[in-house]
């Protein structure tokens, strides 16, 4: 049968019930990029503000993925050695398949800020007071990868008086929830290996290092995690730095010191052992 006697039927067709722009919701999507300083139809719009809602909306979806990979990562982390033999190669095949995925997304976020730097100090002050006190510091998600990573902070919780109920149910989930740190601890210890205390994990690190033979693949996973606490610390250390080239030390919407504490937050680490086990090597 040709194409012209199938009644001229292409291929992906054939349902013919979902559009492009009904699969992605486009029409949902696409008017949600609402600049405040629009909201009078007297209002001059800021030009640059349609810049600043895109690109946060834009990391949100790739944290919502990133929380996505990595707690599947945890998960089978925690799940390894529960199979026999060849389950829990799969598994640790799929941890590193998806660390590398969640690095990719990382390096995406890290090039995602020069994009926002095209905007001039003078341009975000057009739209920047209408902000307040909204701020990225109230960003759920990035909190929630946070906890994921083991940096669980509960004073957080407190300051986020914006959030919704649902939002900090999910935050006080992550905090219950093992981290994925806990997750490596299990599998370590899955292999035989100790880990009961810090000097335990730290002997069991240097085994995996020194017999790549036999841990490979749980080295590969450590060195996925520590992709993920340098890509993290990498953002962190240039958000700092475009906050500084942006509005200098002034205040943050979100009430805090600004550029003064993001600078203190550069340092944090999510999984302090692997960073030592350089020098204990
Ligand atoms: C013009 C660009 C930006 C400026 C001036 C800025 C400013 C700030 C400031 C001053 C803070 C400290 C909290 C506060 O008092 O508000 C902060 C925190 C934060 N911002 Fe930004 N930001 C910018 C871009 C972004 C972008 C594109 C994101 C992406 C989601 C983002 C996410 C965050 C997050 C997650 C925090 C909390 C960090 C933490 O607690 O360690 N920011 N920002």
């Amino acid at each position: 049968m040709t194409d012209e006697t199938a009644g001229a039927r292409h291929f992906g067709e054939e349902g013919g019930l979902l559009s492009y722009g009904e699969y992605l919701h486009l029409d949902v999507l696409l008017a949600q990029q609402a600049p405040q300083s629009q909201k009078a139809e007297s209002d001059l719009p800021a030009h640059d503000e349609l810049l600043f809602i895109t690109i946060h909306q834009v990391y949100e979806l790739w944290f919502k993925l990133l929380l996505h990979e990595l707690t599947t990562v945890r998960d089978l982390l925690l799940g390894a050695g529960r199979g026999d033999g060849d389950p829990d190669r799969e598994r640790m095949w799929a941890c590193r398949h998806l660390l590398r995925r969640a690095e990719q997304v990382e390096q995406v976020l890290i090039a995602q800020l020069p994009v926002l730097e095209t905007m001039t100090p003078q341009d975000f002050l057009d739209f920047r007071s209408l902000l307040s006190p909204a701020s990225g510091f109230q960003s759920v998600q990035f909190r929630e990868l946070e906890f994921l990573s083991g940096l669980k902070d509960r004073a957080f919780l407190g300051r986020l008086r914006a959030a919704t109920d649902e939002e900090r149910a999910r935050l006080e989930q992550r905090l219950e929830d093992p981290s994925l740190w806990d997750g490596f601890l299990a599998a370590l210890a899955a292999r035989g290996l100790a880990v009961g205390s810090d000097d335990e994990v730290q002997a069991a690190l240097l085994t995996v290092a020194r017999d790549r033979a036999a841990y490979g693949d749980l080295w590969d996973v450590a060195e996925g995690l520590l992709s993920h606490d340098e890509l993290s610390a990498q953002w962190r250390a240039l958000h700092a730095t475009v906050v500084e080239r942006q509005i200098g030390y002034k205040q943050g919407t979100g009430g805090s010191t600004g550029a003064t504490y993001l600078r203190g937050r550069r340092d944090l680490r999510f999984f302090p052992l692997l960073w030592e086990l350089r020098t204990a090597l």
